[in-house]
């Protein structure tokens, strides 16, 4: 059974960058309709909400950190049409990402990614432990260096994808909520969604934001996504605690504030390479908080409200895959790894444009799945 008459655009996938791929192409023209049980409530439901190319970027990593900042330039603009569509003003969260290192050993780590963040022309300051409590003053005294980021920011995802809903449904697109059981081919070709109740919504063209789920899906092909497990954690009273969001090293293990709203404060995140593993973990928990404390001693105050533990969609080379899928009838829009949130404007502009084009646009080539050979 089919649900209606095909649509141009089927998207697999209701969480911040499927969201955003159908509200942009429908603001092009396109019939739009997005399938998913739950919108938001896999990795846009557990992300911190960083913006951080400069931050989150890694050595060998400068194709997705131009990226990255490509999109985060889109960021205010993104905002503004929303607000036009919705009448909701999301807020950006202007302070700033400050790295703090405890030893002589995150001294030199720090000095090291200084140093690639210089090369690449990045604004960035290095602080003494003193100029950094000056930026916040509830780290411990104990910290010893920083750097400080002032152009990677942060956004409440949980704010963001309600509007985001709301403006795509404004614009025509039609949400189904029911979970994508397959993709549907003839003859070589995907040609809709099958849901799990038995239905089929028929499309033209079909786009892949699954998510971690993105990499095995029935009927579709090989994509290389794989979910890495993140545990997070939400704490409440966190009012004038931290300005921006702070990132340190403790004991070799990274962990990040990033306070949202008035008083509310995240913190993660594990990283492991567990599959589908929803559990949250005593060991997890105790990590997090631990080194939340050790680098901020008034976490140890905060109410714990939330834990939570959801799927990065990582890539054997932590960017994302967009565009073309090899199979005619399927695009991809996946892969977005530790930047979903941030990948969020850029994404939907560059899938619309292929979607309404035909052709790939060239900030999106470099991502062109076929990559992995
Ligand atoms: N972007 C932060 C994370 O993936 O944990």
């Amino acid at each position: 059974m089919s649900t209606g008459v095909p649509v141009d655009v089927a998207v697999a996938g209701g969480g911040l960058i499927g969201l955003s791929v159908a509200w942009r192409a429908a603001q092009r023209g396109l019939s739009v309709t997005v399938v998913d049980d739950a919108p938001g409530g896999g990795a846009s439901r557990a992300a911190a909400g960083m913006l951080a190319p400069v931050s989150e970027a890694g050595y060998g990593e400068e194709a997705l950190l131009r990226l990255c900042q490509a999109s985060l330039g889109r960021y205010p603009g993104f905002l503004d049409d929303l607000a036009v569509a919705t009448g909701t003003r999301v807020a950006l969260r202007p302070a700033g990402t400050l790295v703090v290192g405890f030893d002589d050993d995150d001294a030199r780590a720090l000095a090291d990614l200084h140093g690639f963040h210089v090369e690449l022309g990045l604004e960035v300051h290095r602080l003494t432990g003193r100029e950094a409590r000056r930026r916040e003053p509830s780290l411990t005294p104990r910290v010893r260096t920083g750097v400080h980021v002032a152009g990677d920011l942060s956004v409440d995802p949980r704010e963001l994808h309600p509007v985001l809903l709301a403006a795509a449904e404004a614009a025509g697109v039609r949400v189904v909520r029911s979970r994508v059981a397959a993709l549907c081919t003839d003859e070589g070709r995907v040609t809709g969604v099958a849901l799990q109740n038995g239905g089929e919504v028929r499309a033209g063209t079909v786009v892949l934001a699954l998510g971690a789920h993105s990499g095995a899906l029935p009927g579709a092909p090989a994509v290389p996504v794989r979910p890495v497990k993140g545990q997070i954690l939400r704490l409440r009273g966190a009012a004038g605690l931290l300005d921006g969001t702070v990132r340190a090293l403790v004991r070799g293990r990274s962990v990040y504030l990033v306070p949202q709203g008035d008083d509310g404060l995240v913190v993660g995140a594990t990283v492991e390479e567990r599959g589908f593993d929803a559990t949250v973990t005593a060991g997890g928990v105790h990590d997090l908080l631990h080194d939340a404390i050790e680098v901020v001693p008034g976490v140890t105050e905060l109410e714990l409200t939330e834990t939570l533990a959801r799927w990065r969609p990582g890539t054997p080379d932590n960017a994302p895959v967009l565009g073309p899928s090899g199979t005619p009838g399927l695009v991809l829009a996946a892969g977005h790894f530790r930047n979903g949130v941030l990948l969020t404007p850029l994404t939907g502009e560059l899938v619309a444009e292929l979607l309404v084009s035909g052709e790939v646009p060239a900030l999106a080539a470099p991502f062109d799945v076929r990559r992995f050979g």
